[in-house]
């Protein structure tokens, strides 16, 4: 199988003032249809750095270096404009605060509209039946009540949601969420870890999923790919990452969140994982 995307060698400095400080240092990555990587490590280890790097994210500050061959096309190099085309059909991207996704003087049915416009043919009745179609299968009750409000009428569990079934409605190749329940509380995490888990089991999107807990990385990734100050520190499949860290950063990292993944795999049902 081709991967969807394949990351070489990719090393990201910030040139500032005669000055050059090393942000990524070389990862290298491939994500496969229908399969999740997920990228481990703890704040300011490079995870949202790499991916941003990857999409063209980054200001004018930042070198970046290395190959990201997505559908075999090379993005490093590609125009501002050409990745914004890519990104949100091709390749969609769920961030960690859901408010900052959203406008805040824009109606949820205004800010969906604008998205189908830019990436579909729809008409203006179309749309509409999307929006309302996408809220319904993120479980989002009143749907033409919904689509009427402004972001913070809505929860931030609601809103993350209504990101994701926007996101997964396009029908990306890819689908990058960085650090997706950090900022919404314990029991909307569940939530939304299940919808994750749906969309892997139901479609061929490929997943990068951020995050710095790896009882959340467990939940959804078959790979895992964990980041130290910039640099990989392991790679494997999940299964290898936990049993058998080669780094001992990694180790680390399982011994402390040994208790929490547990507790997460008895609320998600995903008993057999570990013993897989
Ligand atoms: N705009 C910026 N200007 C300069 N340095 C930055 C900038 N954004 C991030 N960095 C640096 O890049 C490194 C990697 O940051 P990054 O945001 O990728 O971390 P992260 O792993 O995503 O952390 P978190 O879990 O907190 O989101 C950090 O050392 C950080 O200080
Ligand atoms: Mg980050």
């Amino acid at each position: 199988m081709e991967p969807v995307l394949e990351v070489k060698n990719l090393m990201v400095e910030l040139r500032r003032k005669n000055r050059i400080q090393p942000i990524i240092e070389g990862i290298d990555f491939k994500v496969f249809p229908g399969q999740c990587l997920g990228i481990l490590g703890e704040s300011g280890s490079g995870k949202s750095m790499s991916l941003k790097a990857v999409m063209g994210l980054l200001g004018a500050d930042f070198s970046v270096t290395g190959e990201a061959l997505f559908q075999g096309e090379n993005l490093i190099g590609k125009t501002k404009e050409q990745l914004r085309r890519i990104r949100g059909k091709r390749v969609a991207m769920i961030l960690q605060n859901p408010m900052t996704c959203f406008d805040p003087l824009y109606r949820i049915e205004d800010q969906l509209s604008e998205t189908y416009r830019e990436h579909t043919e729809l008409t203006k009745k179309e749309i509409y039946e999307k929006s309302l179609t996408v809220l319904t299968a993120m479980q989002i009750k009143n749907p033409e009540e919904a689509v009427k409000k402004y972001p913070h009428q809505l929860s931030g569990g609601m809103l993350q949601r209504i990101m994701i079934g926007l996101a997964m409605s396009m029908e990306p190749d890819l689908l990058i969420a960085d650090e997706p329940t950090t900022a919404i509380d314990a029991i909307t995490q569940f939530e939304i870890m299940k919808e994750f888990i749906r969309i892997k089991k139901e479609s061929d999107t490929a997943m990068i999923f951020i995050s710095h807990d790896l009882g959340v990385i467990s939940a959804v990734s078959d790979e895992v790919l964990v980041l130290n100050r910039g640099k990989m520190a392991d790679k494997g499949t999940f299964r290898q990452i936990y049993e058998q860290p080669k780094d001992p950063y990694t180790r680390l990292l399982v011994e402390k969140k040994k208790a929490v993944m547990d507790q997460y795999h008895r609320a998600l049902g995903r008993k057999g994982v570990i013993s897989q």
